[in-house]
């Protein structure tokens, strides 16, 4: 027994586990494919990547998973060869690149990729190009034109698609007829599209959002409607809808948000509507509704927001409404029809400011967005626990090195 030497060998061993710096997958670093890829985008690759955006833990080289592009040098073009070093993306981002031209994307990134998002982005963009990228589950298009096309032709194929969001893009045609049953949002507010509302949209029982608002849609809003149990928000606004109201809207439990305002929708503002909860923003204003609006001043005072201007031949009771309360519409007689309002040489533009003041709060709908920035607080708490790794291990080592040496010693 000579328990030096044992000490020597095992102190040797230590040393050598702890100086090989590729024995942990935390201290391997980024395919050097990428950071040529990454270097051609102009993104400064002075600090790993891999601490900013999201990145795979496979050795010897880790991967790209997420990448945002925003802001773009007005030159800027992706060379088919860094989106063949950049397979591993299942999330790209491009914000604010709009004279970008759209690079061709090699097969193994449009299909990884699950998220994928363009505002005011790239020439070019593609109705074909969109629907290679069968694996999405989020797709957001907005400020940016789509090459005219079907919307069916881009939505068929992604099959997993769980948020839709194609805005401003000039998209032009039918409504599809086609939906897939996980989509949880669907906007596609501010295009082209036209036809009626397919029944088989109301069948998403998982739909929480539906904008179709600045379209051309016409016909009667269905009344399979009331079926979307899961609805939030809806957005048929600025269409050529007419018709009623269908009362199976009263069977949404959900339903905060109900804008049909700029339409040609008629017959009476249902009462139905004061029962709805949950209801919190109803804009029903520059349709064809008559008759008394069934609603008191209690029920009003409820909505955050709430508008009926612009419809003609509606009015409210004087006795359960105050007329400090502006309405934008007439007060009516004994006979339930509106008064006109006084030949005041103010009488049209009490109607536009109360107009006005209501476009005010128009912009709330803004609360749904996707986070490009989410992944970022994975790097923080990635060198926190690394730090703490470290830290514990050479105290580790210390207090073994001590209990080492007094037993050699
Ligand atoms: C769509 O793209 C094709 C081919 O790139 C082009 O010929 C056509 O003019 C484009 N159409 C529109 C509406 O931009
Ligand atoms: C829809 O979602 C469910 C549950 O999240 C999932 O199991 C299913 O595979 C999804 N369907 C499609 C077509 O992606
Ligand atoms: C409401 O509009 C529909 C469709 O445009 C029409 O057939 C109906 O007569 C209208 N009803 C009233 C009361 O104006
Ligand atoms: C206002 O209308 C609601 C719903 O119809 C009713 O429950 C409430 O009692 C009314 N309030 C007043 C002050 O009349
Ligand atoms: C206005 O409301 C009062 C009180 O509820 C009612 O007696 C009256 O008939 C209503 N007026 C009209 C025109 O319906
Ligand atoms: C619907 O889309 C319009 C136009 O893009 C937008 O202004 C509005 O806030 C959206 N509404 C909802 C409920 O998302």
């Amino acid at each position: 027994m000579e328990p030096p030497q044992q000490c020597l060998l095992i102190l040797t061993l230590i040393l050598l586990s702890t100086t090989n710096p590729t024995s942990h997958s935390s201290s391997t670093t980024l395919d050097p494919k990428q950071l040529t890829a990454l270097q051609s985008l102009n993104i400064p690759t002075t600090t790993d990547p891999c601490t900013t955006t999201t990145c795979d833990n496979s050795s010897p080289f880790r991967h790209l998973l997420t990448l945002n592009l925003s802001n773009c040098p007005h030159h800027l073009q992706i060379s088919t060869t860094a989106l063949k070093s950049l397979f591993s993306l299942t999330s790209l981002s491009i914000l604010d690149c709009p004279s970008l031209p759209l690079p061709h994307f090699p097969s193994p990134l449009s299909t990884n990729l699950r998220s994928f998002l363009a505002i005011n982005s790239l020439t070019k963009l593609s109705g074909v190009f969109l629907s290679h990228l069968t694996h999405l589950t989020t797709l957001t298009i907005s400020n940016t034109t789509i090459n005219s096309t079907h919307p069916s032709i881009i939505l068929n194929p992604m099959k997993s698609l769980n948020s839709l969001t194609i805005t401003q893009a000039r998209l032009n045609g039918l409504l599809p007829k086609h939906w897939h049953i996980n989509l949880t949002h669907i906007d596609l507010s501010h295009n082209s599209l036209y036809g009626k509302i397919p029944t088989s949209l109301t069948r998403l029982e998982n739909l929480q959002v539906l904008n179709l608002s600045s379209n051309g849609i016409t016909g009667v809003i269905p009344n399979s409607i009331g079926d979307l149990l899961s609805l939030q928000k809806l957005s048929l606004s600025s269409n050529s809808l007419s018709g009623t109201i269908p009362e199976s809207i009263l069977a949404m439990p959900e339903l905060i948000h109900l804008d049909l305002g700029s339409n040609q929708l008629n017959g009476t503002v249902p009462m139905f509507i004061s029962e709805m909860d949950n209801l919190k923003y109803l804009n029903l204003e520059y349709n064809k509704f008559h008759g008394i609006m069934p609603f008191n001043e209690s029920t009003i005072k409820r909505f955050i927001v709430f508008k009926i201007s612009g419809n003609n031949k509606l009015c409210y009771n004087q006795t359960t409404i105050s007329s400090k309360l502006v309405l934008g519409i007439s007060p009516c007689d004994k006979y339930g029809l509106p008064i006109p309002p006084p030949p005041a040489k103010d009488s049209l533009s009490d109607g536009s400011t109360s107009r006005r003041s209501s476009k005010d709060e128009d912009d709330d709908g803004g609360d749904v967005k996707s986070d490009p920035d989410m992944n970022d607080h994975k790097g923080p708490s990635k060198v926190v626990l690394g730090v703490a790794i470290g830290l514990s291990s050479i105290v580790f080592l210390i207090v073994f090195l001590v209990l080492l040496s007094k037993w050699c010693g």
